[in-house]
């Protein structure tokens, strides 16, 4: 019930029709109220004067006659008189108060009481007095009575014909404002009807213009910015589109570089290991034979074989470093959990200061080889980065197979992001490791704050699609 009022108490039609009738019934009555007390004013003065002058000529009539002891002509006068329509009674009295004519509807022995004006009357007749008088000397009273129910009738008349013309006037009102409110309101109602249209992402709409007052001006601008707001739209909508595509392009080729990146660093390392690798042993094979052969006494042929030796020697180890860095063999060879054990144990020798913690949970060996470089290069880039930015006492790495999804989480309780994360600027580590993720279809999202440091989640689905895919991926790059 009560949002149904003020759901009708908000319609603009319902406030419309109210408000001018409300308006038009106050005023309305405040004129018929003035007009009916001007009537009634006017009527009872009228009536008054009437009598007034009237009771004055008897007056002046009567106390002639009364000289002359003459009441034979005095009430024909009178009778005369009496057929006035308003008077109701007439009595002449002498100076006794005793009453010599009577004519009218009262009986001669009363005396009404004496009014002062017709509006102050209490029996419905208003009863004047006016004494006689003959050279000064009283000679009696002319007392007379004029009944109020004509005057009312008048009245009463008129105020029925101001009621009855404010009620048609009100009746038309509400009609005419009926007809005008539920016009505009109706097409008000069409403007807002487009307008929700136009909000759900309907752009074809357009509303009649109808007439050229205000409404229809409103309606012609309305169509024109819907006009305009579905060509910009269209416009934003190939844009966005060129700019989706163009996005689309950029990470496929971020992506393809980061594994024409994996499969360089892969054929560098197999060529360094297998072709530098094999020439530093041959090197350092010839360097002992020379110095196994030659002659006791030449110390200096000894000691440039020496020296042969210990380059060659250090050349293999910054080849061997290199090889590590660009592939680690570990991961090749003995898996993705071996590998990490690995870089994590290098890392916390060369950081005393920071403890890493790890924990491996699930089926970790049977993950495809993309996924396990993903894996690993975002935890080498990770570990790099709280070198660098955190200032951390404890990092912990989690990766956890659940058969269904591969989670990877990296936490570390350094300062955290010290750059504004809002400003959307990430670094190029983040950039490769979301990128990397994206490739597995999988999601990848950081957490930092001053007091709980920073946290890297990563979800990798381990669907049959998954590994097609890679090994299709895998198989187009080995093609180029
Ligand atoms: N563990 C971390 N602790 C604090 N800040 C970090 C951490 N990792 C990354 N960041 C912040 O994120 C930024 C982006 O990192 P990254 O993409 O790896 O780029 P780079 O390391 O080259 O600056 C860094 O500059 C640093 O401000
Ligand atoms: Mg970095």
């Amino acid at each position: 019930m009560m949002p149904e009022f003020t759901s009708l108490f908000h319609s603009l039609r319902f406030r419309l029709i109210a408000s001018v009738v409300t308006i038009e019934i106050i005023m309305l009555s405040l004129l018929v109220w003035n007009n009916i007390s001007i009537i009634h004013t006017t009527h009872t003065d009228r009536l008054r004067d009437t009598a007034t002058s009237m009771i004055q000529q008897i007056a002046n009539t009567s106390g002639n006659h009364m000289v002359a002891v003459d009441y034979a002509t005095l009430k024909d006068y009178l009778s005369n008189i009496i057929s006035y329509k308003e008077l109701s009674y007439l009595v002449i009295a002498d100076r006794d108060d005793n009453s010599v004519i009577a004519l009218g509807t009262v009986s001669p022995e009363v005396r009404p009481e004496i009014d002062s004006h017709p509006a102050q009357v209490n029996d419905g007749v208003f009863d004047i007095a006016q004494d006689i008088k003959v050279a000064g000397q009283p000679m009696g009273r002319v007392l007379m009575g004029f009944s109020l129910s004509l005057m009312d009738d008048a009245i009463s008349k008129s105020r029925n014909r101001g009621i009855t013309i404010a009620l048609i006037e009100i009746i038309l009102t509400i009609i005419v404002t009926i007809f005008i409110g539920l016009g505009l309101t109706r097409r008000l109602g069409i403007l807002s009807k487009a307008a929700a249209e136009v909000e759900a992402g309907n752009y074809s709409v357009s509303v009649p213009t109808e007439t050229n007052d205000e409404v229809g001006k409103t309606a012609a601008a309305f169509n024109n910015m819907v006009a305009e707001i579905s060509k910009r739209t269209q416009q934003l909508l190939q844009e966005e589109k060129k700019t989706h595509q163009l996005l689309k392009e950029n990470r496929l080729l971020i992506q393809k570089s980061l594994e024409v990146q994996e499969e360089e660093r892969k054929n560098l390392a197999r060529e360094l290991h297998d072709e530098l690798g094999q020439c530093i042993t041959a090197i350092q094979a010839d360097a002992k034979s020379i110095r196994d052969l030659s002659p006791q006494c030449d110390q200096r042929i000894i000691t440039s074989a020496d020296a042969i030796l210990n380059v060659s020697s250090h050349i293999y180890d910054v080849v061997h470093s290199m090889m590590h860095l660009l592939r680690p063999s570990v991961l090749d060879n003995l898996g993705l959990v071996e590998a990490l054990k690995e870089e994590i144990h290098d890392w916390n020798k060369r950081n005393p200061k920071t403890s890493c913690i790890h924990t491996f949970i699930g089926d970790l060996s049977t993950l495809g080889e993309r996924t396990n470089i993903s894996i690993y290069r975002i935890v080498q880039e990770c570990l790099t980065n709280i070198t660098k930015h955190a200032s951390a006492a404890h990092v912990n790495i989690k990766l956890d197979n659940d058969s269904e999804k591969l989670h990877l989480t990296i936490n570390d309780d350094g300062v955290g992001m010290v750059k504004d994360p809002t400003s959307q600027h990430l670094g190029l580590g983040l950039i490769g490791m979301r990128e990397r993720i994206q490739a597995l279809n999988g999601v990848f999202f950081y957490e930092t704050s001053s007091e709980c440091g920073f946290r890297i989640s990563i979800h990798i689905p381990l669907d049959t699609d998954t590994k097609t895919r890679e090994s299709k991926t895998l198989a187009s790059s080995h093609g180029q």
